[in-house]
């Protein structure tokens, strides 16, 4: 049986499956139960959120700012990410290889929800950092990916966010799953930010992660960040691409259609990409969700 800090969830993520189809129940398991070590640090995200620019700023921060380093190695071979390898291979005994297999300090990207995550960050004894984007603009990134990936090969945009608009969880999904950790946003354990602050103020979020992490940087390696996270360098780097993902790739139509991973990287983009009535209907179901929560999402932003 599970135990959930249920002081701070209310959610029933488990029986969302969020991610996950019913065969996933052993592997959470696994996951709830995961030894970790004192140093380990984890990056949360829902899929595009930012989710790779924040993990190579963490790398580099834990990493002595190692540019060569992080030029050499694909990202994910520095900082795995959790879920991958079951989603794959569903083999529950080579799962948390790439995890074990890493030299401290451990960077662990992972999609869960809070509730789902090992029960050890509960305790408050690693750090966790989050990153939120608005739901539409994750959505358009999230389509693009998913053709690349083979999933939405052969469907237009328009025709996969009205897919999208008619399941229950849209909306909810992206709004609780950052919702909850807004909440612990406070708390000395959670580095809460979003998508829009990254592009608002780069160098911001960079001295506010490195304070937070307790690795602090020289003002050279302030703008050595600034130029290696820069869109225009991430976009042409190989290890920030998501090239490893594509070689693992198992769907049929995965590479048949391909968009840079590192795409536009831009805030509010789905409005030239979305129909209006799209946007509208989106919007009223994201404000349905969020007044349901009590939160806005300027605040989430
Ligand atoms: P778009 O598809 O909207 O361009 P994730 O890593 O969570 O999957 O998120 C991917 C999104 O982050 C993509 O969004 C990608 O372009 C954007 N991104 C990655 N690196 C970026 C950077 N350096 N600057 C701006 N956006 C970036």
């Amino acid at each position: 049986p599970r135990s959930y800090p249920t002081n701070l969830i209310d959610k029933d993520w488990a029986n969302r499956k969020l991610l996950f189809r019913a065969d996933s129940e052993q592997f959470l398991g696994l996951v709830h139960d995961l030894k970790l070590r004192d140093d380990d640090v984890w990056i949360v995200t829902l899929p595009k959120c930012g989710t790779t620019w924040m993990q190579e700023l963490l790398w580099l921060l834990l990493n002595n700012c190692d540019f060569q380093g992080a030029l050499a190695k694909d990202q994910e071979l520095r900082t795995p990410f959790l879920e991958f390898k079951y989603l794959v291979f569903k083999d529950l005994n080579r799962a948390f290889e790439p995890i074990e297999e890493l030299k401290s300090p451990r960077l662990i990207k992972s999609h869960l929800p809070l509730a789902l995550l090992p029960s050890k960050l509960w305790e408050g004894n690693h750090k966790v950092i989050y990153v939120f984007r608005s739901p539409l603009d994750s959505c358009v990134s999230r389509y693009y990916h998913g053709v690349t990936f083979g999933f939405h090969y052969g469907k237009s945009l328009h025709e996969y966010f009205d897919e999208m608009l008619a399941t229950d969880d849209f909306a909810t999904e992206f709004i609780e799953h950052a919702h909850e950790f807004y909440q612990l946003r406070n708390e000395p354990w959670v580095f809460y930010t979003s998508f829009e602050m990254m592009k608002k103020d780069l160098r911001g979020v960079i001295n506010d992660v490195s304070r937070f992490l307790d690795k602090p940087i020289n003002d050279q390696q302030m703008e050595q960040l600034l130029k290696h996270l820069s869109f225009a360098e991430m976009k042409k780097n190989p290890t920030t691409n998501h090239l490893w993902e594509l070689a693992q790739s198992r769907h049929k139509n995965a590479g048949k259609e391909t968009h840079s991973f590192v795409r536009r990287g831009a805030v509010n983009g789905y409005k030239d990409e979305l129909k209006p009535e799209q946007i509208e209907k989106a919007n009223a179901r994201i404000q349905e969700v969020l007044a349901k929560n009590g939160v806005t999402l300027d605040e989430l932003l």
